[in-house]
């Protein structure tokens, strides 16, 4: 069996896990105070976001120093240690390599300021358009807009031309087409293999390759030109065959992408990565596409794009990776559950939905105790440069300041990276000094101490979760079929393998719902059995955020 299909990874955003010597910023001594806690829970891997030089315009997004480790998250030694602590317990680091920019700081992107030619090459240098004579800068290039609001075209006058950033300003993207450059980057990710990280995350990889022709997007902001690029697909393999990835557990995180291409990227056969992200899932809130649109979820269509997600790479042999929150989404409980009065059981609802489905989960830090979104209410408790940009965006729009920020506590990336909330202490017991980024204000009922004391804790649901996948073969291996599909309450699916059957039944809505197919009980005179829920017993429908899962043999 391939090795990561039964696993499960936990992402740690390390400024936010645990902060070990009172800056109130987190470090990685901080995730080995925590390993314990880890390995309790049953993961196999951590996926560490970014922690190597940077000047945090984009929270270690933006890196100046691939190959060194920010002093304000520790030292190549704690490291070394933090490899080594967690290999004792069983637990494999996967480290983030952020391929397809460097920050501004990067000393490549200096040497090519300062006109060396070689480096230049590096980046993505282009001519303005209408330009009234050679000193002028002209107009951008093309009209795409970078992900954080704003064009994705620098003038440069030390360049002497415009630069691509799709990103923030300070994170010039990085020209896939030279041989060199890739070279580079290959061996960045060996030098990290070679210190003992059993896998990678690669950020937005398949934006690396730019469409061959530079032309104004008539129809959107650029992403569908040059996401999934032309030579996307080649550029991988030979990263694959270059850095020895081949055997490691790889996921590529894919902005705006598709199935064919996600198959592509992890078909066995194709030897690129071992699964993908993708984030269609996750823009059923979004009004007529808008992110900054509020709008409450659509549950068919969140039903509809799993159906085809799962349906679709199980039939062309690809692998997903399984997740509903990162350090870029607002938590899951908040946005798709009830952080009031269901927040248990919508918090345990929606992790048996997505662990069971054909992939590999992946747990966010907190996610496995149901925190929330903090619900800040002062534009000075942001931090991230996009929900900054687009504070002002909305504001230019003519929304008011209210309105502005009610559109931010629903989808500020900052949702998802505020303090970890460990325990009751003050600053959630994540830190002796004023954290970096505020503590949501329900810490001292929503932390780990607290629900861990509880006999039905969500992070004892999320382990027995982690169990039944290494228990139960069928979770990793079997094939999916979505069931129930016209109801607008319930998600549901059958996993098969061999002779055995699976069920997972979801109710998304606060209200009692029912099955199209009859009693949920109905269940169990057809041989099935309850094997976790986050209700006891069963009903004739299904409770508020209720999740049955049922297991039969033969
Ligand atoms: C995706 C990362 O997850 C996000 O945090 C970052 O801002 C962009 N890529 C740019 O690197």
């Amino acid at each position: 069996m391939t090795d990561f299909r039964n696993k499960v990874v936990y992402q740690i955003y390390p400024k936010s896990f645990k902060d070990s010597d009172g800056d109130g910023v987190g470090d990685l001594r901080g995730i080995i105070e925590k390993l314990d806690y880890l390995a309790e829970l049953g993961v196999d891997y951590l996926w560490i976001t970014p922690f190597f030089l940077s000047p945090q315009k984009d929270n270690g997004y933006d890196v100046a120093d691939y190959t060194a480790i920010d002093p304000r998250f520790g030292s190549m030694e704690d490291f070394e240690e933090l490899v080594n602590a967690a290999g004792k317990r069983g637990l494999k680091i996967m480290l983030d390599m952020v391929l397809c920019h460097t920050s501004d700081q990067h000393l490549w992107f200096q040497k090519a300021l300062g006109g060396d030619e070689t480096y230049r090459r590096y980046y993505i240098l282009r001519d303005g358009r209408n330009k009234k004579g050679p000193e002028d800068p002209g107009e951008p290039p093309t009209n795409w807009q970078c992900a954080f609001g704003g064009s994705a075209w620098q003038w440069e006058p030390r360049l002497g031309k415009w630069y691509l950033h799709l990103h923030d300003v300070s994170q010039p993207d990085l020209d896939w087409t030279n041989p060199r450059v890739r070279e580079e980057l290959a061996g960045v990710v060996r030098f990290w293999k070679e210190r003992g990280v059993a896998g990678f995350r690669f950020d937005v990889i398949n934006l690396i390759s730019k469409p061959e022709r530079f032309e104004d997007d008539t129809e959107g902001l650029g992403r569908r030109l040059f996401a999934d690029g032309p030579h996307v697909h080649e550029y991988l393999r030979e990263l694959v065959a270059s850095a020895g990835l081949e055997g490691m557990v790889t996921v590529g995180e894919m902005a705006s992408t598709d199935l064919e291409n996600c198959l592509l990227y992890t078909r066995p056969d194709a030897h690129e990565l071992s699964m993908v992200f993708n984030f269609h899932h996750l823009k059923v809130d979004y009004r007529d596409g808008d992110k900054w649109a509020l709008m409450e979820p659509d549950i068919m269509e969140l039903k509809r794009l799993f159906a085809a997600w799962q349906t679709g790479m199980a039939e062309g042999g690809g692998w997903n990776a399984l997740f509903w929150c990162n350090h870029d989404q607002p938590r899951i409980v908040s946005r798709f559950g009830d952080e009031k009065t269901y927040r248990k059981e919508s918090a345990k609802m929606l992790a048996a939905c997505i662990h069971l489905m054909r992939g590999t989960p992946y747990i966010y830090q907190g996610e496995e105790i149901g925190m929330t979104n903090p619900g800040y209410t002062s534009i000075d408790q942001y931090r991230d440069v996009e929900s900054l940009n687009h504070y002002q965006i909305l504001l230019d729009k003519g929304k008011t300041e209210g309105e502005a920020l009610e559109i931010l506590s629903v989808r500020s990336r900052d949702n998802g990276r505020t303090p970890m909330q460990w325990s009751e202490e003050p600053h959630g017991g994540f830190s002796e000094a004023e954290p970096w980024i505020p503590v949501a204000a329900n810490f001292a009922e929503v932390n780990v101490a607290s629900d861990l004391g509880e006999k039905d804790s969500i992070f004892s649901f999320y382990r027995e979760l982690i169990r039944i996948r290494k228990e139960m073969p069928i979770v990793a291996e079997g094939g999916i079929w979505f069931l129930e599909e016209e109801n607008p309450d319930v998600l549901a699916y059958e996993r098969r393998w061999n002779n055995e059957s699976l069920i997972v039944l979801c109710n998304f809505r606060r209200q009692y719902a029912r099955l199209i197919k009859g009693c949920v009980s109905d269940y169990e005179k057809d041989g099935y059995r309850k094997r976790i829920g986050n209700y006891q017993g069963t009903g004739a429908g299904l409770r508020p955020y209720e999740v049955i899962v049922y297991h039969k043999v033969g």
